[in-house]
């Protein structure tokens, strides 16, 4: 599996030039380690940023004395909270509409707050400087353990919001609790378990940071940033910081990984704004690893208790579930605002069930804010490891197979568009053969049997089940707004007189390989070569407004721009050809990159002629503008639902208790694909990422509330050697509301692999009476579970 060598631009189906398998443009410079990042941004006179971290979690500030760091002959500026306070710029807004201190004025809240600023001539004289600040805290007592967080005895972290006198953040629900107790009641099974999605961190190999560039005299910001989302933070910093929007030029340049840590708007980037407008010099902050982990935003954490009603013989009839989440100190959730729980509300999975309730509850805990999608669309990897671990605890209650569980209450095609007992409207599906597809791939009934063999010897090994729904590609303006800022993207497309093309985007990669798929998609419907068409994103002065890349949201939004702008230079582009061919354009034909007229393909002109005639001399038809460019702005009608098959085999070594994921295969379904090579390279990373949630990784805290996992030594992540070499397949199910019936995947593989490993981990170890299991399954969790319990036979 995987091992097909791509050499060249290879065709896909006999057809010329657009979707298929086709190397990387973006690579080349990649591999030759001439990326360009923020932190290669080197500026005349720039001077460099570093901030004071809060060593507390909870306390107030007595004083800040910054006099000895002032003294520094190379330091040229301290900034306190206070000093941004005298300016009205001490707090800002979060992306969840809450506020969230850019420096800490009354309070720290979180270990490695934000409490002040160095701006010196190079990085190490702002950190030495850092050593010269003298803050005097008054330790407070911290709230670490969410489930204590509403205790009346509490200490109110909260106390800057007027009024606050507990650390309730908000309350949320959907579904229909009535009948859902109603299926409950009824039901001849039920099954509780209590399951936690533990805190986990982003990671990007490149951390946060920014290089603010103001210009006194024009008044101009161009700030660099890592940013998946330059316009929307444009928009941000013009409305927060009163700054004129088109003075402002938000730069994303090459991203070293986002998955969601790059959405919300840090506090160092405004510091750095800062740092400029007041030294008038270019000013670079970039964190490094441990402020990364221990300050931005954090994802999951959330600690569920999950219900599932079935009749004796396997129907799922309802699913409830409540839910308390810590959202730290400040509710930096990234999500729609109508959204508080992101998407969570598909909990109820790719089965068609009678009814479905959740009632979640947030709080505020003295940790880092956030709540950011990790790679996944809004809280969806929560609400599937949910349903994916429920179902399978129904499994074992049944004593049935997991697949034939989950096949048995599969949403039928017919079904389709289906709507959820939480009102998302699933657009398409088609599961059971992505289930079959998995299962042959695997060898499932071998694999049974090889485990039934392996349990009369005493070996531990297990196979897990996963299968998901995803909802991407938030999402229609109707309902989706981030800040009031609705979720369209916009899109421009510019064939120059030769026949190249430039196409302009709102979103922004991080590593996915837009600038080779979106000139696929361009290609497709154009017929211009995709080694032609130049994919401009990332720079507001350079492309249109839109909502930025995350949530596997740029192939079902933007690509859909793309695809339909387009298709509006082919439409002008038809009308140039019939005055070129002198036929009416009822009579011409168009096949990838050339019109013709009907019944004389000799008679035709390409797709480069016209750009020529469009831009050259000699009259063009009635009413059509010179040029041939186009632009628009693409409001999705609904998200797409792409889904996915998991099954993971798993080796547990009773010794140590080791887990070994042996093997895994995933069957993926993101309807058409525009590049397969590119897909399967998003699965690889999503699988490596889930098996790291799933075994390894978890930001943790001591009872003070220090952050234990402040560096890649304590916070452990995947590497080749922890992970198996994948085996991959496909089913395609396009989305009929998308222009090319594209769904999302870049984050498919991250939210369906924690369940099937987990589930695998379980099912290993069932000949212990082990239904259930919390992430991390590090060795000593494993051993945990089985320590005391008999001995399997
Ligand atoms: O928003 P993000 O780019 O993270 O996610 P995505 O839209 O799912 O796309 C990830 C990458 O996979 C992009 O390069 C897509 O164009 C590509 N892709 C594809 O080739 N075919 C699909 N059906 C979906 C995505």
């Amino acid at each position: 599996a995987d091992r097909t060598i791509v050499t060249a631009f290879e065709d896909n189906d006999g057809k010329p030039l657009g979707h298929g398998r086709m190397l990387r443009k973006e690579d080349p410079r990649f591999v030759r380690g001439r990326g360009r990042y923020v932190d290669d941004v080197q500026l005349p006179g720039m001077l460099h940023l570093a901030i004071l971290r809060s060593p507390m979690a909870h306390a107030r500030i007595t004083s800040v004395d910054t006099s000895l760091a002032e003294a520094h002959p190379n330091v040229r500026l301290v900034v306190t909270g206070a000093m941004l306070a005298e300016k009205g710029l001490a707090w800002m807004p979060t992306l969840s509409n809450d506020v969230q201190a850019v420096l800490a004025t009354d309070k720290v809240r979180f270990q490695g707050q934000e409490v002040a600023f160095v701006v010196a001539e190079d990085r190490y004289a702002a950190r030495d400087a850092l050593e010269l600040i003298d803050v005097e805290y008054e330790p407070l007592d911290p709230v670490v353990d969410v489930r204590t967080a509403l205790s009346p005895s509490a200490p109110v972290i909260r106390d800057d919001l007027e009024g606050k006198t507990d650390n309730h953040c908000f309350d949320w629900e959907t579904g229909d609790a009535e009948s859902t107790d109603a299926v409950f009641a009824k039901a001849d099974v039920v099954v509780s378990e209590d399951i936690v999605y533990p805190r986990v961190h982003p990671a990007p190999m490149e951390t946060c940071g920014a290089v603010a560039d103001y210009d006194a005299v024009d008044g101009k910001l161009t700030l660099w940033s890592t940013t998946q989302a330059p316009h929307a933070h444009r928009t941000l910093y013009a409305i927060v910081a009163g700054l004129p929007e088109h003075k402002i030029r938000v730069i994303a340049p090459d991203i070293g990984g986002g998955f969601g840590n790059k959405v919300p708007i840090y506090p160092g980037y405004v510091c750095a704004i800062v740092g400029s407008l007041l030294t008038g010099k270019p000013v670079k902050w970039m964190e490094d690893r441990s402020e990364n982990l221990i300050s931005t935003g954090f994802a999951r954490d959330y600690i569920m208790r999950g219900e599932i009603a079935a009749t004796s013989d396997g129907r799922i009839l309802g699913i409830r579930t409540n839910v308390l989440a810590d959202h730290g100190a400040f509710n930096g959730t990234a999500a729609p605002v109508k959204y508080p729980a992101g998407f969570f509300g598909v909990f109820t999975g790719s089965y068609d069930i009678e009814a479905a309730y959740c009632k979640m509850t947030a709080v505020y805990t003295n940790k880092a804010p956030g709540g950011v999608a990790y790679a996944c669309s809004f809280r969806i990897t929560e609400a599937v490891y949910l349903v994916e671990r429920i179902v399978d605890c129904l499994a074992y209650q049944l004593q049935m197979d997991p697949v034939e569980l989950r096949m048995k209450n599969f949403i039928k095609p017919e079904q389709f568009p289906y709507e959820t007992k939480t009102g998302w409207v699933y657009d398409s599906g088609d599961y059971a053969p992505t289930m079959r597809l998995a299962k042959e791939l695997a060898g499932y009934d071998e694999l049974r049997a090889e485990q039934a063999e392996k349990r009369k010897r005493g070996e531990l090994m297990g196979i897990g089940v996963a299968f998901f729904t995803e909802a991407v590609g938030a999402g229609p303006r109707k309902d989706m707004d981030i800040l009031g800022l609705g979720m369209a993207d916009g899109c421009e497309l510019r064939v120059h007189p030769t026949g190249k093309a430039v196409v302009r985007l709102s979103v922004q990669t991080q590593g996915q390989g837009h600038e080779t798929t979106f000139a696929q998609i361009v290609a497709e419907e154009i017929g211009i070569p995709p080694q032609d068409i130049e994919v401009v994103h990332g720079d507001t002065d350079q492309t249109p407004f839109g909502l930025g890349t995350y949530g596997s949201r740029s192939t079902p939004v933007s690509g859909a721009a793309a695809a339909l702008v387009a298709r509006k230079v082919r439409d002008k582009a038809r009308l140039i050809a019939s005055a070129m061919l002198e036929v009416s354009v009822a009579d011409l034909e168009w096949s990838k990159g050339v019109f013709h007229v009907a019944g004389d393909p000799s008679a035709s002109v390409t797709i480069q002629d016209i750009a020529m005639r469009a831009h050259g001399a000699g009259d063009l038809p009635e009413g059509v503008e010179g040029g041939l460019e186009a632009q628009i702005c693409y409001n999705p009608e609904n998200l797409t639902y792409p889904h996915g098959a998991y099954i993971c085999v798993v080796d547990i070594d009773p010794g140590t208790a080791k887990v070994k994921v042996r093997r895994f295969v995933a069957v993926d379904d993101c309807g058409t694909r525009i590049n397969p090579m590119i897909i399967e390279g998003q699965v690889h990373g999503g699988l490596t990422d889930g098996v790291g949630m799933a075994l390894m990784e978890m930001i943790s805290f001591d009872e003070d509330g220090n952050c234990l996992s402040g560096s890649l030594m304590d916070y452990l992540i995947p590497t080749a050697l922890e992970v198996p070499d994948w085996e991959t397949g496909f089913t395609v199910t396009p989305s009929p509301h998308h222009p090319i019936g594209a769904k999302g995947v870049g984050e498919s593989a991250t939210v369906g692999s924690p369940p099937a490993v987990v589930n695998a981990v379980v099912d290993a170890l069932k000949p212990f009476g082990i239904r259930h299991a919390d992430m991390p399954l590090t060795p000593s969790r494993v051993w945990e579970a089985m320590k005391g319990r008999p001995t399997p036979p």
